[in-house]
């Protein structure tokens, strides 16, 4: 069972989170009626996204999550987008290049239609308060609920490191702070991340019942996960398209790019054309990747082809991916040439951010008994 969260409290002891009047803040409700209730009540949902500021973004990341932001922000949900670099140190020992690589995410960003008057795009490192908030969260895990989170545990396996520190162990409560330092209620997530969402509705519940208001009502809404309905894409070698395997397209690349990264990539020896994703997969992807670029049915894509087999294949999908993210490019070419935009967006996002987060930290300590 949840408890329920009701909204006017915690404007009333939290003037400066502006909390949307939410009749229903905690019931869990599944992806889908989730997205019906956003598009009923926008006002009444504030969403909190991220990435990890590790190199470019590409056509999955586009599909996958960026597209569905953008769509979340037309409808008017508030929004906040974290750019998390802390996270990066969870694997590697240094965080290399890290400026450079937010700013190009932010770009990434800016590009595919976020639009930084209404969306909060920050660095957490920019944020003090929501990093403080991971202590008290820390105290509400087990080690061994740590222990068997199971991406981290796949991250971990993947990682190659013959070391893991601590920060890989408890990221997913620090990501709990992401989301709740915020009071987001809605999370777009892909399967992967849902354990750590999992987290984060945990520390949720636990906080609100060992901490409560005096009125009996407690601090956080628990967080919903928005699951992305977009299919997978592969990369171009067939394998999960991947930032760290050079088979991505990125949302950046140019045409030229796109066109030698496309001419490699891997498809079958069978001529016909199909979209049949469990038999043919690399073929079926690429199908798929022209197909979302065209707004259309895989079938439709693939019947148009026929027997032209992967020479024409790949010019159609050369040419959707050109067509469709061309103005985009362009577009973020523009901003990037005025680096001083891009570091006065992350400027704007931390100050909003700080102003939300010391907010919910002075919330925290006031129940904690801190003060
Ligand atoms: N872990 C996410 C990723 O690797 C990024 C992220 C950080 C995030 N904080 C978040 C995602 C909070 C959702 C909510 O892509």
């Amino acid at each position: 069972m949840t408890t329920t969260v009701p909204a006017a409290t915690a404007t009333a002891t939290h003037p400066a989170v502006d909390r949307p009047t939410v009749d229903h803040p905690t019931v869990d409700r599944p992806g889908a009626d989730l997205d019906e209730l956003i598009r009923r009540d926008p006002g009444a949902h504030r969403v909190l996204t991220g990435d990890r500021p590790t190199g470019p973004l590409h056509l999955g990341h586009y599909f996958g999550t960026l597209q569905n932001r953008v769509r979340l922000q037309r409808l008017g949900t508030e929004m906040f987008v974290v750019v998390a670099d802390y996270q990066v140190i969870t694997d590697r020992d240094v965080a290399d290049r890290l400026a450079e690589h937010t700013e190009n995410l932010v770009l990434d960003y800016l590009a595919a239609g976020l639009d930084p008057d209404r969306a909060t795009i920050f660095a957490h490192s920019a944020v003090p308060a929501l990093n403080q908030l991971l202590l008290p969260f820390l105290s509400l895990v087990s080690v061994a609920e740590l222990g068997r989170n199971p991406t981290v545990k796949d991250e971990i396996a993947h990682s190659g490191q013959s070391v893991v520190n601590g920060l890989m162990f408890t990221y997913p409560v620090h990501q709990a702070a992401d989301i709740l330092f915020c009071k987001a209620n809605v999370v777009p997530v892909g399967q992967d991340q849902l354990p750590h969402l999992e987290v984060a509705r945990t520390v949720a519940r636990r906080f609100n019942e060992r901490y409560p208001h005096l009125d009996g009502t407690g601090v956080f809404p628990r967080p919903d996960a928005l699951l992305s309905a977009a299919p997978m894409l592969l990369g171009t070698d067939g394998g999960k398209m991947s930032k760290s395997r050079g088979n991505a397209v990125a949302l950046s690349a140019t045409a030229d790019a796109t066109a030698r990264l496309i001419r490699g990539a891997r498809t079958d020896t069978d001529r016909r054309i199909t979209y049949e994703p469990a038999a043919r997969p690399e073929v079926s992807s690429l199908v798929l990747l022209a197909a979302l670029c065209q707004d259309r049915a895989p079938e439709l894509v693939a019947e148009e082809i026929g027997d032209g087999g992967a020479a024409a294949l790949k010019r159609t999908v050369t040419e959707a991916v050109n067509e469709r993210f061309g103005p985009m490019r362009a577009r973020r070419e523009e901003l990037a040439a005025d680096r001083g935009y891009v570091r006065q967006v992350l400027r704007d996002g931390a100050e909003r951010a700080n102003a939300v987060a010391d907010a919910t930290l002075a919330e925290v300590r006031a129940v904690m008994g801190s003060v």
